[in-house]
């Protein structure tokens, strides 16, 4: 049995994996410019966020109808369970599907079609986070606020993803004050491809309670002492790092140092059918690269639900954390 875990930090579109994506292309007449699954698998090999990023989004033509959401959703979610997935809080973005004429509606009601089953389909409980794409401007965020109204149920918090670099976090600060109003939580990636300050910046400006990756933080050691004492929890990805060169090699990973810290870090997978494995090939992977010791990838786990959005269910939480503690590896 795999270690039981929270994922945190998982872009629903990023689990779009090359058979799925045909399929779908398929059956809703959508020409892709790449004759087979191994053309697109080649395509993989990114030399920043950016590249990766061009590719993620023109796949997402083959997402049209509702269905194609669910299904979207059913697969990472078969796959996360078999790889010890209790909770899944699961990042989408509106913005790459209303630009291309496909409707806040069709998106939220395909994914929480899937999530509604989810707990006893796979044994997962689950949050749905709307990302703002921070290439977009802030009004087009302001509009994609306002379009999820009538969603609000089905939406726990809102975060802050795509292209970093020119795109601080202070351009969203009216988008995130109307979040909070709406009693939404809020986090924003930061410090992936970006620097430290971006991080203060989320957390002073945005008030976010978790960011995303966050490795750049250990640049600007007052910052990390500071993260540390707030219990800031950071949703670290380990092979999309490396993916996306944002780190040489797995084994230069900052992970072991960040929990030597004393930071709040947890795993994740991002985008797993582009990034080579899901949260637990992630655990797997740095627990061998890092030489993690059993108890270090426990304090992984453990963080995992620490930082998770279950304060409306806080029996849950420890019903997960004692499946933790118990745990024999
Ligand atoms: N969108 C999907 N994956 C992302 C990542 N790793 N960084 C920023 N935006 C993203
Ligand atoms: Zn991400």
């Amino acid at each position: 049995m795999p270690l039981p875990k929270a994922e945190l930090h998982l872009h629903i579109e990023g689990t779009l994996e090359p058979e799925l994506a045909f399929a779908l292309a398929e059956r809703n007449g959508v020409t892709l410019p790449y004759a087979t699954t191994e053309e697109l698998r080649e395509a993989y090999r990114f030399s920043d966020l950016q590249s990766f990023l061009d590719l993620y989004y023109a796949l997402m033509a083959v997402l049209r109808t509702p269905e194609d959401f669910t299904a979207l959703a059913d697969a990472y979610l078969e796959r996360a369970a078999a790889q010890g997935v209790r909770h899944a809080e699961i990042f989408f973005d509106p913005q790459a599907h209303t630009a291309r004429g496909v409707s806040m509606g069709t998106v939220v009601e395909g994914l929480a079609a899937a999530l509604d089953r989810a707990e006893e389909r796979y044994g997962i409980s689950t949050r749905l986070i709307m990302c703002f794409l921070r290439d977009e401007s802030a009004a087009s965020a302001l509009a994609t606020l306002e379009a999820a109204k009538p969603y609000l149920d089905r939406i726990t918090g809102v975060g802050l993803d795509s292209a970093e670099v020119g795109h601080p976090p202070a351009k969203f600060r009216e988008v995130y004050e109307e979040a909070a109003r709406l009693g939404l939580r809020r986090v924003a990636h930061a410090g992936e491809e970006g620097p430290a300050e971006y991080v203060r910046e989320a957390l002073d400006v945005l008030g976010v309670e978790r960011i995303d990756h966050g490795l750049r933080c250990m640049e600007d050691p007052e910052l990390v002492e500071r993260l540390a004492r707030e219990r800031v929890p950071l949703t670290l990805c380990p092979l999309s790092n490396v993916r996306l060169r944002v780190i040489d090699e797995l084994g230069r990973h900052p992970l072991r140092e960040m929990l030597d810290a004393g930071l709040l870090v947890t795993v994740n997978s991002d985008d797993p059918a582009y990034f080579g494995g899901y949260v637990g090939d992630n655990y797997a992977a740095v627990r061998e690269a890092l030489s993690l010791s059993q108890e270090q990838v426990r304090v992984l786990a453990r963080h995992s639900f620490e930082a998770a959005f279950l304060d409306d269910d806080e029996p849950r939480r420890a019903r997960y954390l004692a499946e933790v503690e118990t745990y024999t590896f």
